[in-house]
């Protein structure tokens, strides 16, 4: 893995994160989970040279609706205000503008800050895949909607939140809620993803039954 300590860069060679830090841990606890979305029928045609404008739009609006539940439920908790998702909210919300309101209120139940602090890693270390995918769109789709992929990186929120993780992990037991977090958010990113492709939809009239973390009132991943 590269120290991509500015997000917007192009990895440097041999520059990497060390494997004592907590980013390498949930990386490699949750490699398996992302890499699962490179090869979904919908998320991974985002490098396809053939994406079609709907499949563009479907996969803006399942990011619409888990960022959103995500920055909900970030709200809720009350902590990280310094790692919110307003600024990809609000991106999103212009790429694929939603008719209702409480559209996403219902995906995340997280019970505890360290999940939440693992779902905000997988939403803002997004923007690491989001380089290579920005770079491609504007070849495929240049003339599609990018505010969410024309986004300037943060290098030092980054920066910010992997001190976090490494702060966290301090505390017993945290590395493995915080893993589990992020893998759970990546996993229902790919739930959302293939209830909209299902369905042929923007994700937003997806079923209710599809949530992590605690107990939704009908069950969940
Ligand atoms: C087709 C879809 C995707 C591609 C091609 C992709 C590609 C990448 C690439 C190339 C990296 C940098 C890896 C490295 O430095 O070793 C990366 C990192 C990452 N991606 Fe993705 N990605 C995709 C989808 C996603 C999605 C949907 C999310 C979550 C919403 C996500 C979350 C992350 C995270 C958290 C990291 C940072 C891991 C770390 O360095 O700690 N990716 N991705």
């Amino acid at each position: 893995m590269t120290d991509q300590g500015d997000p917007g860069s192009v990895p440097k060679a041999g520059t990497t994160v060390s494997p004592q830090t907590a980013r390498f841990q949930i990386a490699a606890r949750t490699r398996q989970a992302h890499e699962a979305l490179h090869h979904h029928p919908l998320i991974g045609r985002l490098l396809a040279d053939d994406l079609s404008v709907p499949e563009y739009r479907r996969i803006l609006c399942v990011f619409r609706d888990v960022f959103v539940a995500a920055e909900n439920c970030r709200s809720a908790s009350g902590a990280f205000d310094d790692f919110s998702l307003r600024r990809q909210c609000k991106a999103l919300l212009q790429d694929a503008p939603s008719a209702s309101q409480d559209m996403s209120d219902d995906l995340f139940y997280f019970g505890t800050d360290h999940e939440v602090l693992g779902m905000l890693y997988t939403l803002h270390g997004a923007q690491f895949g989001g380089a290579v995918i920005r770079q491609h769109l504007k070849q495929t789709l240049p003339m599609a909607p990018m505010a969410y992929y024309g986004l300037k990186p943060d290098p030092q929120n980054w920066k910010s939140l992997v001190v976090e993780l490494d702060q966290s992990c301090k505390q017993k037991g945290a590395l493995d809620c915080i893993s589990t977090g992020a893998r759970q958010t990546f996993e229902l990113i790919d739930a959302v993803a293939s209830a909209a492709n299902a369905a042929g939809i923007g994700a937003s009239q997806h079923n209710t039954t599809l949530a992590v973390g605690g107990q939704p009132t009908n069950g969940g991943l």
